[in-house]
C-alpha cells in the first residue's frame, strides 16, 4: 500500500510540477528547500484506481445476472428474487436491492467526482490536449481522450438507468424489464450505455494494469500488446453479451407489450414464449393477475 501510495505521488508529481518549479541551480535549491508534497494527490488515484476497478468487476458480474434472460424466463426470475433475499427471508424484499444500488451509485458518484479533476477544466485546455493529441498519434492518448468521453456520457446514461433501479426495485423480472425496454423504451438509452460502460471499462482496467504494473510477462512491448488485445476481447464479449441479451428483452418486450405492466408469475399459464432462434410468440393468452394481488 505505502509503495503504491509513494508510486502514485512520484507519477503524480512528475507530471504536476511545472517546468518552472525544476531547480535551476544548486545555490537556488540550497535557498529554497523542497516542500514536502502533499500525498493527497496519491491517495486519490488510489481511491480512483480502487472505484473504477469495484465498478469494472461489478458491471461484469451484473451482466451475467442480466443476461441469465437468455437461459430461460424463469432463470432471470430466480436471479432477481433472490437479491431481495426471497430465498433467505420469508418473503422477498426489495428494499434490499435498493440499498445494493444505493452503495453502487455511492461509488459511482465517487467515482465520477475523482475523474473530474482530470477533465480539461477550460477551452484553452481542451484546445491544448486536442492539439497536443493530434500531433503525438500515441495509441494510449488516443484511448485517455475515448475513456474521457464516454465516462462523460456514462454521467447521464447510468445515473438515469441506477435512479431508476433504487426507486423501483420490485421492477425487476422478465416481464418487467422487458416492458421497461420496449413500452418504456428504455432500449435506446440502454444501446448507449451498454457501448459507453464496456468501452469505458475495458480501457479502465487496460490502463489500471499497466499504471499499476501488472504487465503479464518481462518484455514490456510484448505485454502492452497482449494487454491491448484482451481489452479488445473483454470489450467485444460484453458488447455482444449485452445486444443478445437487450434482442431477447426486447422481442419479449415486443410480445408483452399489449398486456404491458403485468407482473410475471413463474410457471404462470399466460407465459411468454420466446426463444432467440424461434422468435417471439405468444402462447395461450391467460392473463394471470398481478403478482400479490
Ligand atoms: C446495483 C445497480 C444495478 C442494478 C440493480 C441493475 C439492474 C439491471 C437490470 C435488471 C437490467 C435489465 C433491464 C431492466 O430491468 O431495465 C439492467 C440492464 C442494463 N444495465 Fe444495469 N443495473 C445496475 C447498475 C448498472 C451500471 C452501474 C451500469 C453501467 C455503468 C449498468 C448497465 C446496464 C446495461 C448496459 C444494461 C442493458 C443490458 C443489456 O444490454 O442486456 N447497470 N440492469
Amino acid at each position: 500500500m505505502t509503495r503504491m501510495l509513494e508510486r502514485s505521488a512520484a507519477l503524480s508529481a512528475a507530471v504536476a510540477r511545472p517546468a518552472q518549479e525544476i531547480p535551476l541551480s544548486l545555490t537556488h535549491a540550497a535557498a529554497h528547500p523542497p516542500r514536502r508534497r502533499s500525498r493527497w494527490p496519491a491517495r486519490l488515484d488510489l481511491l480512483q484506481s480502487a472505484s473504477g476497478l469495484f465498478l469494472a468487476l461489478f458491471l461484469v458480474a451484473h451482466m451475467f445476472f442480466v443476461s441469465s434472460i437468455l437461459i430461460s424466463q424463469e432463470a432471470f426470475y430466480t436471479v432477481a428474487r433472490f437479491f431481495e433475499g426471497a430465498y433467505f427471508l420469508a418473503t422477498p424484499q426489495p428494499w434490499i436491492v435498493s440499498c445494493v444500488v444505493g452503495g453502487v451509485l455511492a461509488v459511482f458518484v465517487l467515482h465520477a467526482w475523482l475523474a473530474l479533476r482530470k477533465f480539461p477544466a477550460s477551452f484553452r485546455q481542451y484546445k491544448a490536449f486536442a492539439e497536443h493529441r493530434t500531433r503525438l498519434r500515441h495509441d494510449d492518448t488516443g484511448l485517455w481522450w475515448l475513456q474521457l468521453w464516454t465516462g462523460f456520457a456514462l454521467f447521464f446514461l447510468a445515473g438515469i438507468h441506477l435512479y431508476g433501479m433504487l426507486v423501483h426495485p420490485e421492477m425487476i423480472g422478465p416481464y418487467e424489464s422487458a416492458d421497461r425496454v420496449w413500452t418504456g423504451s428504455m432500449w435506446p438509452l440502454y444501446l448507449l450505455l451498454l457501448f459507453a460502460a464496456e468501452i469505458h471499462g475495458s480501457i479502465g482496467l487496460y490502463r489500471l494494469a499497466l499504471k499499476w504494473d501488472w504487465l503479464p510477462g518481462r518484455n514490456p512491448d510484448a505485454a502492452r500488446r497482449r494487454l491491448r488485445l484482451l481489452k479488445t476481447a473483454f470489450s467485444l464479449f460484453f458488447i455482444g453479451l449485452g445486444l443478445v441479451s437487450l434482442l431477447a428483452y426486447g422481442r419479449l418486450g415486443i410480445a408483452h407489450a399489449e398486456r404491458a405492466g403485468e407482473r410475471y408469475v413463474p410457471g404462470g399459464d399466460g407465459r411468454l414464449a420466446t426463444t432467440l432462434a424461434g422468435g417471439a410468440g405468444v402462447m395461450p393468452a391467460h392473463v394471470p393477475g398481478r403478482q400479490g394481488d
